[in-house]
């Protein structure tokens, strides 16, 4: 796993002004009654700073989390009390290893998209189903790609602009170049923010595998896991030519 995997400090600091506002309107609802729904013990992987995680704890959901970056766990249990902290820990999805099982286990918000090679994503799933109790379920989001935006790419497109602090302000800017033969997005994201009278500006590269709706097929084919189905949003409506999303549900069959 490459160290372009680990969120950097500053990236995490403001994760939660840039993502709160242009992500939960998308996912939130979608994943928080999946886990709802579910009597027993829930992990999320790549949990993050707890988009999902401390809605799901506070409404009596018995939730657990890892995380590749220890700047997202930090932020995380910043916000728990000190009892909830063995809840949550620094761990590789690929290398997953929990003392427990789990009636659902969730990815929200193109965590997979992270893994980029084929025998770390074969990896990931089967430790996956290795930590799932029979019939337990595995959902995961993938974006469906923009050819149109994977020729062109994007140069310095300012994707947000706010506060996150009252007056001070905070904008993002992105750039994506793909590579279309190993289906990677090199993403470059940058954050400027006022500080201390100063304007900041700091920049993090990243790589993003992008995935065709049969490559998904198979790849969850070759592993212990068993697809129970691909939708196209986050109302499970089934995939069509104008889906942007590939939510994926699988489970752990015997
Ligand atoms: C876009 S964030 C999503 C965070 C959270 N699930 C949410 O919806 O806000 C992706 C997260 O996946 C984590 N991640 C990436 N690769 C991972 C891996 N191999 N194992 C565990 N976490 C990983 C990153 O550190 C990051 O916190």
């Amino acid at each position: 796993m490459s160290d372009s995997c680990e969120y950097p400090d500053f990236f995490a600091r403001f994760y939660d002004v840039i993502y709160d506002q242009v992500r939960n309107d998308a996912d939130h609802d979608y994943f928080l009654n999946k886990m709802l729904k579910v009597k027993g013990p829930v992990l999320e992987v790549g949990v993050g700073t707890g988009r999902f995680f401390i809605k799901a704890l506070n409404r009596g959901v018995d939730i657990f989390g890892i995380d590749l970056s220890p700047s997202m766990i930090k932020i995380l249990k910043d916000k728990l009390p000190q009892k909830e902290h063995q809840r949550v820990c620094v761990q590789d999805l690929c290398k997953l290893d929990l003392n427990r099982k789990f009636d659902l286990i969730i990815a929200p918000f193109r965590v997979f998209m992270h893994i980029i090679s084929v025998e770390d994503q074969l990896q990931a799933l089967n430790k996956v189903y290795e930590h799932l109790v029979p019939n337990g379920q595995f959902i995961f989001d993938l974006f469906v790609p923009n050819l149109k935006m994977l020729l062109e790419g994007l140069d310095n497109f300012n994707d947000f602009e706010g506060e996150y602090k009252p007056g001070k302000k905070l904008k993002r800017y992105s750039s994506m170049q793909a590579d279309l033969v190993n289906q990677i997005s090199h993403v470059t994201f940058k954050l400027v923010w006022d500080e201390d009278g100063k304007e900041i500006s700091k920049e993090w590269n990243t790589d993003l595998r992008f995935f065709f709706r049969y490559e998904i097929e198979h790849l969850i084919n070759q592993s212990k896991l068993e697809l129970v189905k691909i939708c196209g949003d986050f109302e499970e409506n089934e995939l069509n030519q104008n889906s942007k999303e590939f939510i994926v549900v699988c489970k752990r069959s015997s």
